[in-house]
């Protein structure tokens, strides 16, 4: 709609898991190079945690991606919402990685046990990624618990990472035993210039010529998103349209504020200021 206006080819800042847009900060990198360096050491289960809208289901679908390129892994995503009993988070895991699910536990267990050192003496890392882990209440964790018990004297045999709210470091904190295997990796929110860095690279890859927002308008958005990535986005496509029906197009502080306002965000200070 606005995208003529703005010499734009596409929208910049859609809120869809498009892979063009994805914006590797530091912050993400250094999550994805630590799930991918326990997974390929088989060292250890990694539980991510950051804010809503910080990225996590971006990275978990990076990482999925990423991993699948690979024919040494085998990798399983699920949602954790869809799970609501241990059978029901077992028969998932094994459907997901093609192991047959019986009627007991018991045997589905067996034979995604005989299913994970199979793929040991293939060389190849099955490992399970759970998005929305804040959902997996205390029975699932320790299934989860249960299922990282599958290991050689030196290997673990089913890598996980587990992706959530930050309520899943005060979930796992409950269950002390599973704490004290799992490695955590904290997202943090942008700081000021990952927040311009990741507009402008959206910008670009919309085909922008110009970054119609000016350095006071990026701090705005900083300081209104809190360097979360969905908000900045949604603050960028209300930016935009106001902008268009303004008929300016620069992009400035009143700009953001207009559309913080519209998104009904609260204009806010963001405590890691730099
Ligand atoms: N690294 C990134 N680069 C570009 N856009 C991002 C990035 N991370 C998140 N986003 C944007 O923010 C939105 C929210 O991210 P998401 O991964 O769903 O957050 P979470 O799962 O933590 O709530 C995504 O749809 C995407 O548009
Ligand atoms: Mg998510």
């Amino acid at each position: 709609m606005y995208e003529a206006f703005y010499g734009l080819r596409e929208k910049p800042f859609r809120i869809s898991p498009d892979p063009r847009f994805l914006f590797l900060a530091p912050q993400h990198q250094e999550v994805l190079s630590k799930c991918q360096y326990m997974i390929d050491g088989r060292i250890g289960p990694v539980y991510v945690f950051g804010p809503i809208g910080s990225g996590k289901t971006t990275i978990a679908r990076r990482l999925h991606q990423q991993l699948s390129e690979d024919p040494r892994h085998q990798v399983a995503i699920l949602i954790a919402p869809d799970l609501r009993t241990q059978n029901a988070l077992l028969r998932t895991i094994a459907k997901e990685f093609g192991v047959k699910t019986e009627r007991s536990f018991d045997e589905t267990l067996r034979n995604l046990a005989a299913f994970l050192r199979e793929r040991r003496d293939m060389n190849v890392v099955p490992v399970l990624l759970i998005d929305e882990a804040q959902m997996l209440r205390r029975p699932l964790l320790k299934l989860i618990h249960f299922l990282l018990n599958y290991e050689t004297n030196t290997e673990k045999l089913l890598q996980v990472v587990l992706f959530g709210q930050n309520e899943l470091a005060s979930r796992i904190d409950a269950i002390p035993e599973l704490k004290s295997r799992m490695f955590p990796s904290a997202l943090a929110a942008l700081d000021a210039r990952d927040t311009e860095d990741l507009i402008a690279f959206r910008m670009t890859v919309a085909g922008a010529n110009l970054n119609p927002f000016t350095p006071e308008a990026t701090q705005a958005i900083f300081r209104t998103s809190l360097g979360l990535p969905r908000a900045i986005c949604q603050l960028c496509d209300m930016a935009l349209l106001a902008g268009l029906s303004r008929k300016n197009p620069v992009i400035d502080e009143a700009a953001i504020r207009e559309a913080a306002s519209s998104l009904r965000f609260e204009a806010k200070e963001a405590a890691h200021a730099r």
